[in-house]
């Protein structure tokens, strides 16, 4: 890997690339767009949604096998939902990432990065804009089936948008591989009823 030269949004471009993410590299900057643009809207520092947004997904340059023993070598505590679904990691290798490669060292911006597929307890609202973000443009092609109500909801604020989205998450159309402890937190902090 050749070092980090300052132009984050053009490193991660071009790492997504030498690893052959193309999904990702499509769905990053989308990330960064509406991550920017909820952060505007919603009093957020964008600079640090940015930052989050583009970095969110990076984690995902390693190999799904190879996930579990990388982060128990970073001193990752692997719980058994990411044993068995080793891609719930790939966010824990975002964070890696972000502090090793691109020098973040914003406790807030590593947090964002860490929870933006499962949310947790106690988000941030710099957390919901990414959880957000990410769930608006998503990564599985086209535009997602709960785009318009989730649009819907943010009119009434983050936290709303959030609740929303976790109770589609708890719903049959999200087809969950397994409930992560995080959102199994969240849902729970949220009032959305998990899934039987
Ligand atoms: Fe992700
Ligand atoms: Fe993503």
């Amino acid at each position: 890997m050749p070092p980090y030269a300052g132009d984050l949004a053009a490193d991660v471009n071009v790492l997504l690339a030498a690893h052959r993410c193309e999904i990702t590299r499509e769905h990053v900057p989308r990330v960064a767009r509406e991550a920017v643009a909820l952060a505007r809207r919603f009093g957020v520092d964008p600079g640090a949604a940015r930052t989050a947004a583009w970095l969110h997904d990076v984690g995902g340059i390693v190999r799904r096998a190879d996930m579990v023993a990388l982060c128990e070598s970073l001193g990752v505590a692997v719980v058994p939902e990411e044993r068995q679904v080793p891609m719930l990691l790939h966010a824990r290798i975002s964070v890696a990432l972000a502090r090793g490669r691109y020098g973040v060292t914003d406790a807030a911006t590593l947090q964002a990065i860490r929870v933006h597929t499962t949310l947790h307890a106690e988000p941030t609202p710099l957390d919901l804009v990414v959880f957000l973000a990410d769930k608006l443009e998503w990564d599985q092609g086209g535009i997602p089936p709960y785009h318009a109500e989730l649009s819907a909801a943010l009119d009434g604020g983050l936290m709303a948008g959030a609740r929303w989205m976790l109770t589609w998450m708890a719903s049959p159309q999200a087809n969950l591989l397994i409930p992560h402890p995080e959102l199994r937190a969240a849902w729970a902090a949220f009032g959305v009823i998990p899934p039987a």
